[in-house]
């Protein structure tokens, strides 16, 4: 019988391209820029899969540009990418990678709260430039991070890696999310408040929510106001959960003191943008789950989703439930066929 064919649209960690390749035909993108809407089109005719990446905008076009595709795998958790209802209307399923960044994430939403508050890159530059001549009183002051008040927008699975961080720095934690998780309050000592509460009282504000209609722009102008002016705000999940214009104007009129950015509305974020000329912004490119433990783990999910949809199986980590055993499926000798 042959293989179910498949498309990747980016060379992820060997291990999980020579599973791929093991039980599908896979067509792998070559480049190291995603594929061009042309190219995404033309190369998913014709699929039953797809591992696509979160650069990759999967819409009802590119459903539609194959009528037997079964199972879109996406390589992240964060699935804002991808129109779930056109997939759920085809009856497609969709997976992500749950839980296996989610450390990773933190950590690295850490070192940026770091950074930002004891000005770890401006240091940097400094100590590289010339300009350090002697011991100096107020030389680079920055922030206390021991025991200041961490605010956490969004209590999912890396907002609560994040208070157990926090702990060890002795931070008091508290959190907003449209959920609220009492269990998790008592186990990591956080404790709940209303938006405006946190932004108000919060000495580093950390953002960990999906982008959704309801998550877009939720930080803007009226809510960096609210912050106080020694305040840090740090984000790792998704550049357009900030207002970008009203962000700028905080930080270059030092309303709020600095900002540690991993995602940007627009990425890559332009080298012209004038967000980069401020001192006190520090900057990643995505680069949260960027450890080569997580992504080659993230890369073996991916796979698995991908490999289980393509033979019409529900796949393991499926973001719409909603698509229960009524999934889309080759119509031919197969499990759910039968
Ligand atoms: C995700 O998984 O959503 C991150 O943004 C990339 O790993």
């Amino acid at each position: 019988m042959a293989k179910p064919r498949v498309f990747v649209s980016r060379r992820l960690p060997e291990v999980a391209l020579e599973r791929i390749s093991r039980e599908c035909d896979m067509d792998l993108w070559p480049g190291e820029l995603p594929p061009p809407r042309d190219a995404l089109l033309e190369h998913v005719r014709g699929c039953e899969g797809i591992l696509c990446l979160l650069t990759d905008r999967i819409d009802a076009e590119v459903m539609d540009a194959s009528e037997c595709l079964r199972v879109i795998s996406n390589y992240a958790v964060g699935y804002d990418n991808i129109d779930l209802a056109a997939a759920d209307e085809r009856r497609i399923q969709v997976g992500n990678t749950p839980g296996v960044l989610t450390e990773t994430t933190a950590d690295l939403a850490f070192a940026l709260l770091l950074a930002a508050a004891r000005r770890i890159v401006e240091a940097d530059r400094y100590t590289r430039s010339g300009e350090w001549r002697t011991w100096g009183p107020t030389l680079l002051l920055g922030q206390d991070v021991h025991h200041a008040a961490l605010g956490l927008v969004g209590f999912g699975r890396i907002g609560r890696e994040m208070a157990k961080r926090a702990r060890g720095f002795d931070m008091s934690v508290q959190y907003f999310d449209a959920v609220r998780n009492e269990d998790a309050e008592s186990e990591l000592g956080a404790r709940f408040v209303d938006l405006d509460t946190l932004l108000a009282t919060s000495d580093f504000v950390s953002i960990h929510v999906p982008l959704t209609d309801a998550t877009r722009h939720m930080i803007g102008e009226r809510e960096l106001d609210l912050m106080k002016p020694t305040a840090i705000l740090v984000n790792t999940s998704r550049g357009p959960v900030v207002d970008r214009r009203a962000l700028y104007a905080a930080l270059r009129d030092r309303r709020i003191a600095a900002a540690g950015l991993d995602v940007f509305e627009q990425e890559p974020i332009s080298k012209d943008d004038p967000l980069l000329g401020l001192d006190n912004v520090v900057v990643t490119p995505h680069i949260g789950s960027a450890s080569v433990a997580a992504r080659t783990k993230m890369a073996l999910m991916a796979a698995e989703n991908l490999i289980e949809g393509v033979n019409c199986r529900p796949i393991p980590y499926k973001v719409n439930p909603e698509i229960d055993s009524d999934f889309r499926c080759c119509g031919l000798d197969c499990d759910q066929a039968t």
